[in-house]
């Protein structure tokens, strides 16, 4: 296979690695499934999910043990579903957490917190964490071929932690993403194969491939493994608060996962006895209103999620408009009190550089969205300006320049001389007199 085994501390003697993981169960009626390569129920085509047991877990897993273990999302490999030593995506996760004081002034909050996966290893997007939990899967089921449905960074983390593990990688992918996304897949040496449609063709298209190739696609046939790896966003966040969970997350969504599993990591760790303060997050979405699908149904109070047809946004990542996990997605949402917006693309932008020139952070388009839903909710009030908000930005604005180079300025061109850079200043200083 190619992939190494990565050693830990205490893994080799962890009596319980495979007995922590008890299988696969239906969201819809609770049917069990044995770990195997399967994302619905034979029953009633509802979407599967892993079972723990949290007794076994509670064996290994403390504040102190994983204190002592890799700065990576291998940390908490206990609430992770694989059975023996992870073996691909061994440097992903422990993002940083970061106060934004700044961007807090400018939005006129008081404790805000930016989760950095712009800077994710080695993709640059959250998807490193989903697809480590997925390949490794993959090798221990002994696929050599895998692939997944894109909307452009899980097609970059497929292709890079495929390529690392000496794996075979298939990434289908909508049609114009940005050249960032494309070119990011390529490289690795991926069969990159861009589909005539949008992401909801890619997808039916994909599931089909997975089960007559009989491929380890991480988002189809993998996708309870896969969805699993975001967890470890939410076990950071609340780690890095001091084992605490803040009032409100702030999540961009696509398929709806990333937002229920930060909040089921928060439970557990509740479960576990590991946090300090109970769960009360307000978990709220962030869409694009060209492809609102979820934030729609929250804002209708309708109980089923109505795809959309067409999405049209510049956060294409974000594009997809028959979400997998869109009702569970409104109902946590609903349930923790939370809401969801979307936001139009100039507001998509505008976020984009506020993040830039506050704190330093260069999202992707979805990153803009994120913000700017989170500003909206909170010229609401439907985030109270005194309590802690995390904002969560799952990608790198390197991928998605296109649209900030129709919208930004160039750079201004100058002699290479002493004098040009002093009329330069001149201009600077007096902008009104320069445009006259
Ligand atoms: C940058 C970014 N943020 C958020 C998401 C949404 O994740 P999910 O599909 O789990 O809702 C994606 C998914 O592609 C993404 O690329
Ligand atoms: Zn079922």
């Amino acid at each position: 296979m190619g992939a190494e085994p990565l050693e830990f501390e205490g893994r080799e003697t962890d009596p319980v690695s495979a007995e922590r993981v008890l299988g696969l169960k239906c969201r819809l009626c609770g049917k069990q499934y044995p770990k195997e390569a399967l994302n619905f129920c034979t029953d009633d085509f509802g979407p599967l999910e892993v079972a723990y047991d949290y007794e076994a877990i509670a064996r290994t897993f403390s504040r102190e043990a994983v204190a002592t273990r890799p700065q990576t999302m291998w940390r908490y490999w206990d609430l992770l579903p694989i059975d023996g030593e992870p073996t691909v995506g061994r440097h992903v996760g422990r993002t940083p957490l970061i106060r934004a004081d700044r961007l807090a002034k400018a939005l006129g909050v008081g404790e805000l917190y930016i989760k950095n996966d712009a800077v994710n290893h080695p993709s640059l997007s959250f998807k490193d964490r989903v697809v480590a939990v997925a390949l490794s899967k993959a090798v221990e089921f002994g696929f050599q071929t895998v692939g997944c449905a894109s909307t452009g960074n899980l097609a970059g983390s497929v292709a890079a932690n495929a390529a690392a593990a000496g794996l075979d990688a298939y990434v289908l992918i909508p049609d114009g993403l940005e050249q960032g996304k494309v070119l990011g897949a390529m490289i690795h040496g991926a069969r990159v194969v861009a589909i005539e449609g949008n992401y909801d063709h890619v997808n039916r298209l994909c599931s089909q491939i997975a089960f007559r190739f009989g491929w380890g696609f991480v988002n189809v046939n993998l996708r309870p493994f896969y969805a699993e790896g975001s967890k470890s966003m939410g076990f950071e966040i609340a780690e890095d608060l001091g084992w605490r969970v803040p009032d409100h997350v702030v999540a961009p969504m696509a398929g709806g996962s990333l937002i229920g599993k930060i909040h089921k990591a928060f439970k557990e760790l509740e479960i576990l006895g590991a946090l300090e303060n109970p769960v009360k997050t307000r978990l709220h979405g962030a869409q694009a209103t060209g492809c609102n699908p979820i934030s729609a149904t929250v804002k209708s109070g309708a109980s089923k999620v109505k795809p959309v047809k067409n999405p049209n946004t510049i956060a294409k990542s974000l594009a997809i408009g028959d979400p997998a996990d869109g009702y569970f997605a409104s109902q946590l949402i609903r349930d923790t009190g939370g809401w969801s917006d979307d936001v139009d693309d100039d507001s998509i932008i505008d976020a984009m550089r506020l993040l830039a020139e506050t704190e330093g952070i260069w999202a992707e388009t979805a990153g803009g969205v994120t913000l700017a839903v989170t500003r909206k909710l909170i010229e609401d009030g439907r985030i109270d300006r005194d309590e802690s908000i995390v904002v969560c930005i799952a990608g790198n604005g390197l991928k998605t320049q296109e649209p900030l180079l129709e919208r930004m300025a160039r750079p201004t061109v100058i002699k290479p001389s002493l004098e040009a850079f002093e009329a330069l200043l001149e201009r600077d200083a007096a902008p009104a007199l320069a445009t006259v």
